[in-house]
């Protein structure tokens, strides 16, 4: 089987090959301006709404959303798989295609590492069975043999080199060991003994199983008070602890129809879950929840429950999940939040209680608009203009951070009534330009330069969520999809800064700075593949279609440069209004931090306070 075929090369297909010539072959282009347009080959159409751009080398269609470059083209109107579609446009150029790693490709190094993963995890669980100890702390945690089975639970030995030694005789399967990170290189060689040893001694090892049930890695807990309590596996190549739900293959299992899942923090309160009859449990890895956790749970269900303990630590985690959770959130998706008393946690509470009534308390659980609200209103005083003003200050970047819908339109009709504006006005108040304070050209639903062609075919244009709605980091994204050049202007400063404000869409900007100063010749069309199959993908079509009205590269950068500048000093600003707030709490402010406060609100959004 041949290697994975390199990036760069499919760079270069898309970037070399002509769309228009490729497409105007199947289908008949009439030239409209700088662009080609013709009915779309995708959807029954009586007005032309499919677009192909020489310059960007993609198409769009404005009716139906299709959009691609050259090599998404043959994949979808000659039904050509990925490598034939590769070949066939390489074939057009005269290029051979090059394949990565001759006889070791890719695919099937990843199998291998998922049959060594599934070799220890049965070794682990076969040293379970011969380890009273740790069978006797399973039971002592109540689990029965039926679920130990069920999740393959496992003993990692209290030994140095037991996987080493049964498992990695040779360098390729030492490879592989350390790939998987079961096995760990010493910093210091020991003459006389190996430069490796096992990563997980004496430890319960809870196998981390993707949806299909591949082991990707493990959790390992310690039986009596050490540190770590849990050891987990490092990221490897197979495994990335933002994207699995520690449980979620054994909850597809589970014979009931899955309707909803439910969130919470650690392996054992999943595992004691399922057993009481909870199979829609599932963790996050010991790490934040990401969107991508969520998009995840999204495609299996349309109900999601967070749990967390009612602690601070709790009520933080909780905070940063709603934070992940908003991009996602909309109508037809339900999200809620549970609190559990102090010093419970689901594995305590199920345990003693029972499926019924832990099930009883999911219904108690709070909407995603009351948390968000609650909190907020907990934040400030309710009482008086001032704060009513800052809760729309605090309100507005997670708005902004809502797609666009029914669902954001709701919300901020809920927190209208809160502050006593009318929902008119608040959408106002939440609609200015954070950075200029101006509202800008390409603000709207719809980009300017293509209101008319989408009026014309009739057809309502399909939005995906990306940062919120026309917002400075949107577009940033624009202007480097359509100057992909001006990337290197900026400085690695200016890059860095970034990292630091955590705006929606801000890591996607990010890394599409990173790609194209990786990639000095990058174009468009090549960037644009490279996110095809990404969640983001059709959003950046969608602003790589949007006319910009920036004459040349050099007005682009600066307004690239605008855009950052504006980013990283809002994020100073927000930061620093947050510092006062905490003050303002604890103690008391004095008058110049006060006057600090109130232009920080204005700038932030409280513009015109609510009286
Ligand atoms: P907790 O400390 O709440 O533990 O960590 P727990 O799940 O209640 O575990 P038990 O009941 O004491 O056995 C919650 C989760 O955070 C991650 C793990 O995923 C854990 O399940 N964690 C915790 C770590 O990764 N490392 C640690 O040292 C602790
Ligand atoms: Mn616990």
């Amino acid at each position: 089987m041949a290697g994975r075929v390199p990036q760069s090369f499919i760079d270069e297909l898309v970037t070399r090959t002509d769309i228009v010539e490729l497409i105007g072959t199947r289908v008949p282009l009439k030239k409209a301006g700088r662009e080609y347009r013709a009915c779309c080959p995708f959807h029954d159409e009586k007005t032309p709404s499919f677009w192909v751009s020489p310059d960007k080398q993609f198409y769009h269609c404005f009716g139906c959303g299709a959009h691609g470059t050259a090599l998404g083209f043959l994949m979808n109107y000659d039904q050509l798989p990925f490598p034939e579609a590769v070949e066939e446009l390489a074939g057009r150029l005269g290029l051979e295609v090059p394949h990565e790693g001759g006889a070791g490709p890719a695919p099937t190094q990843h199998e291998a590492m998922h049959e060594m993963l599934a070799r220890v995890a049965g070794f682990y669980e076969e040293s379970l069975r011969g380890n009273e100890r740790a069978r006797q702390y399973l039971r002592g945690r109540g689990l029965d043999a039926e679920i130990i089975a069920r999740f393959r639970i496992g003993y990692a030995p209290d030994a140095w080199n037991e996987v080493l030694r049964r498992f990695g005789a040779t360098e390729e399967s030492r490879g592989r060991l350390l790939g998987t990170g079961l096995i760990v290189e010493r910093e210091t060689p020991r003459p006389g003994s190996e430069p490796w040893y096992d990563r997980f001694r004496d430890r319960i090892m809870f196998p981390i199983r993707d949806p299909r049930g591949r082991v990707l890695g493990f959790g390992g807990r310690v039986l009596d008070k050490g540190e770590p309590k849990y050891l987990n596996s490092p990221e490897t190549e197979i495994f990335h602890k933002g994207r699995e739900l520690y449980g979620l293959h054994e909850a597809r299992l589970a014979r009931v129809k899955l309707e909803r899942l439910l969130i919470v923090e650690g392996y054992m309160d999943v595992v004691r879950l399922h057993q009481a009859g909870v199979q829609y449990a599932v963790a996050t890895l010991g790490t934040a929840t990401t969107a991508e956790h969520l998009r995840r749970a999204f495609k299996l269900v349309n109900e999601v429950v967070f749990c967390f303990d009612g602690d601070r630590a709790g009520r933080g985690a909780a905070w940063r999940a709603l934070q992940h959770v908003l991009p996602e959130a909309r109508e037809g998706r339900e999200v809620r939040f549970l609190f559990l008393p102090d010093g419970e946690d689901p594995d305590s509470l199920v345990g003693r209680e029972g499926r019924e009534a832990f099930e009883r308390r999911l219904g108690t659980a709070l909407p995603l608009s009351e948390y968000l609200i609650e909190h907020l209103r907990s934040q400030v005083d309710m009482a008086h203009a001032d704060g009513r003003a800052r809760l729309v200050a605090l309100a507005r970047p997670l708005i902004a951070l809502l797609p666009a819908g029914v669902y954001r339109e709701l919300l901020i009709e809920r927190l209208s009534s809160e502050v006593g504006l009318s929902g008119e006005r608040l959408q106002v108040l939440l609609a200015a330009d954070d950075a200029s304070g101006t509202p800008r050209a390409s603000r709207g639903d719809t980009p300017p330069g293509r209101d008319r062609d989408s009026a014309d075919s009739g057809t309502p244009r399909r939005r995906v969520p990306l940062a919120g709605r026309g917002g400075v980091v949107t577009q940033a994204i624009q202007l480097l999809l359509h100057y992909p050049a001006i990337a290197h202007d900026m400085s690695s400063e200016q890059l860095a800064a970034l990292t630091e404000a955590p705006t929606a869409g801000v890591p996607v900007l990010h890394e599409l700075l990173t790609q194209i100063r990786s990639q000095p010749t990058a174009s468009s069309a090549a960037l644009l593949e490279r996110w095809s199959q990404r969640p983001e993908g059709p959003r950046l079509f969608e602003l790589a279609s949007t006319e910009l009205h920036v004459p040349d590269a050099e007005a682009a950068s600066r307004e690239l440069a605008e855009a950052l500048a504006g980013l990283t000093g809002r994020e100073r600003r927000r930061q620093r209004l947050d510092q006062l707030i905490e003050k303002d709490r604890s103690g008391s402010l004095d008058a110049e931090e006060r006057a600090e406060f109130q232009t920080l609100i204005r700038s932030l959004g409280g513009a015109a306070a609510p009286r």
